[in-house]
């Protein structure tokens, strides 16, 4: 949410600024900017637009600040885009975050001469700065002084016209990486647009400064003691972060997901005795013997996949569990008795609301371990232990390979601590030996791409849409109609099959369809029960449907099969055609499939 990007080096700033924005992009877009050799261009939407706004315009500079907005306070206009300077136009700042006591700053500032040109809680980053300096500090000292002042959020970046040669970053509570290039260093909000430079990065710590000039980089905390941090090396290529011949990057991305099994599960599975081996844990194996209670924490559809992660977890580990947003656990009482786990699942490890849940858990001296797919993000580092993902690089803004690598590495979870409990060899060879299976069977289902998009095309003007399912797809359902609402802005609604007597059932008629999960386990005749309700009130029918189920043809309007596996992992593949039909749909409304409208992918404000 927000993206920064800034460089200092012995090239021109801006075209690199430029490259790096574009690579930035899914992180916001509402307004895009760059400021090199004390000159700003700024403009609403996203690079495409700056490009345009930039022209011939020459920012001659070897060092600059750029940034991408996702607006919080203001809306999205030029004036409100960033880089903020100060009232002379010396210090220029990109900020990511929100500062909480801007307005009592901005009062302050005001009625000391500063005007304001517009409405961000940035701004008062850089005016603050200025004044710092008015009163004799050194740049350096001025955005120590100025961090002092704020409460709040921030991975930010700096510059100022009469220091070209140096960058300033600083970071708390939003993510900063700095890239250690040869003879040039980098700031980031993650490491996509450092990528094509460098693998070599090295991430701070929240009240961390880090000061950067071509040659040099120091570190050191608000307070002034000097941190040495090690520099880590990026495992993604260049090559994972670009389309590679794809229309759009949601579309790479499902048809990435058999790789993204395999990857998750590469070297994590023992067939032969129905175990999984997750190194991430080792360090945590004792305590996770003994946990008595599970408390899960995700947003978005990290949350869903945590539901699926409930199923899984409560019926094979034989532990209680409960799912729950990051943004309402924390501000409840949360009760973490002896004995609970917080697991944290997280795309990006750096969504706000995951973080502070993980952080209340730890407060309370509850063992906390991450599902998380970005290496080295914070939520990686500030759990006590957990599972990378490996999906890579997940750009398109809605999820979808990260849901099938949550939802893997949630089956590796539950094979391990069921193991370690009740779970007898022959089930767990069952499991793992259908998790060897899934990649093949998910080939199969994308080679249905054809017929889901002329399935888009049939439904693509429909305002409504409901998804439902049961059991282990009642979270599917959920993410089906949140992929859709994502990418189509059409309304789509998820429901637990069985509640939709208790209230959904009555917006149901001749226009408003419903994708229908039915596959045949457990709760299949009940799912056709349901399906019945929905086709006695004329509601057009989608059913997902097993492989070699005649019997929902005569049922539903339409089917979509996806082959048989096991009740407990059936949603990965139950999800692949939601995710295909959302992504057809899309692209029939002509929508900005990878950059829904008032969306970011990483979401670092709460
Ligand atoms: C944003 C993204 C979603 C994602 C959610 C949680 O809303 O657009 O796709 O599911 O954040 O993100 P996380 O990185 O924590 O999984």
């Amino acid at each position: 949410m927000c993206g920064i990007f800034a460089y200092v080096g012995e090239e021109q700033a801006a075209p690199i600024l430029m490259e790096g924005l574009s690579a930035l992009e899914y992180r916001g877009y509402d307004s895009a900017g760059l400021c090199v050799g004390g000159r700003c261009v700024r403009s609403v939407g996203a690079v495409e637009q700056l490009r345009a706004r930039l022209g011939d315009t020459m920012l001659a500079g070897k060092s600059g600040i750029a940034h991408l907005r996702w607006a919080t306070h203001g809306e999205p206009s030029e004036q409100n885009a960033h880089p903020h300077a100060d009232c002379g136009q010396h210090v220029f700042v990109v900020h990511n975050g929100i500062i909480e006591n801007f307005r009592e700053l901005r009062e302050k500032l005001a009625a000391a001469g500063h005007r304001f040109a517009s409405e961000t809680d940035s701004e008062v980053l850089a005016r603050l700065i200025e004044a710092h300096r008015r009163a004799g500090a050194d740049l350096e000292q001025a955005v120590c002084l100025a961090l002092k002042d704020v409460r709040g959020t921030y991975g930010l970046a700096v510059s100022c016209a009469e220091e070209p040669g140096t960058i300033i970053a600083a970071r708390m509570g939003a993510p900063i990486v700095v890239g250690m290039g040869e003879r040039a260093h980098f700031v980031a909000s993650d490491p996509s647009p450092i990528l094509a430079h460098t693998k070599h990065v090295l991430y701070l710590e929240d009240g961390e400064v880090a000061v950067l000039t071509a040659k040099a980089h120091r570190v050191f905390s608000l307070d002034g003691t000097k941190v040495s941090r090690d520099v880590e090396t990026i495992e993604w290529g260049v090559e994972q972060i670009q389309k590679s011949g794809f229309d759009h990057f949601m579309l790479k991305e499902i048809m990435e997901e058999p790789d993204v099994i395999e990857n998750t599960i590469r070297g994590r599975l023992i067939p032969g005795q129905g175990r999984a081996k997750l190194g991430g844990l080792d360090s945590v194996a004792e305590r996770l013997a003994k946990v008595k209670r599970i408390v899960v924490v995700g947003c978005g559809t990290a949350f869903y996949a945590g539901q699926v992660g409930e199923y899984m977890l409560e019926e094979f580990a034989g532990i209680p569990v409960e799912v729950e947003v990051g943004s309402e656990f924390r501000y409840r009482t949360p009760i973490l008795e002896e004995g609970t786990m917080l697991l944290a699942i997280s795309q990006s490890g750096e969504t706000a609301d995951t973080l502070e849940a993980i952080r209340e858990a730890k407060r309370q001296g509850a063992l906390t371990i991450g599902i998380v797919n970005t290496v080295g993000s914070t939520i990686a580092r500030e759990t006590d232990a957990g599972i990378y993902n490996h999906a890579g690089p997940e750009i398109g803004v809605a999820s979808t390979k990260a849901f099938i690598s949550q939802l893997t590495a949630l089956a590796l979870l539950t094979l391990f601590l069921g193991r370690q409990r009740t779970m007898s060899e022959a089930v767990g060879k069952r499991i793992a030996n259908e998790l060897l299976a899934l990649p093949l069977k998910l080939e199969h289902i994308l080679l249905q791409h054809d017929e889901l998009c002329a399935l888009a095309l049939r439904y693509k003007d429909a305002r409504d849409f409901l998804y439902i399912g049961r059991k282990y797809n009642y979270a599917t359902a959920f993410e089906g109609a949140l992929k859709l609402k994502e990418v189509s802005y059409l309304h789509a609604e998820g429901c637990g099959a069985g509640e939709m007597k208790h209230g959904p059932l009555a917006m149901i008629d001749k226009n408003f369809p419903t994708f229908a999960i039915a596959l045949q386990d457990s709760v299949y005749e009940k799912m056709r029960s349901n399906i019945q309700e929905i086709k006695a009130r004329r509601g057009p029918v989608v059913a997902l449907a097993t492989e070699g189920d005649t019997g929902l043809a005569d049922l539903a309007d339409d089917v979509v099969f996806v082959p048989p596996t096991l009740e407990m992992l059936s949603p990965i593949l139950a999800v692949v055609p939601l995710q295909l039909f959302a992504y057809y749909i899309s692209v029939a409304r002509g929508l900005n499939v990878d950059r829904p409208r008032n969306l970011a992918k990483s979401v670092t404000v709460e």
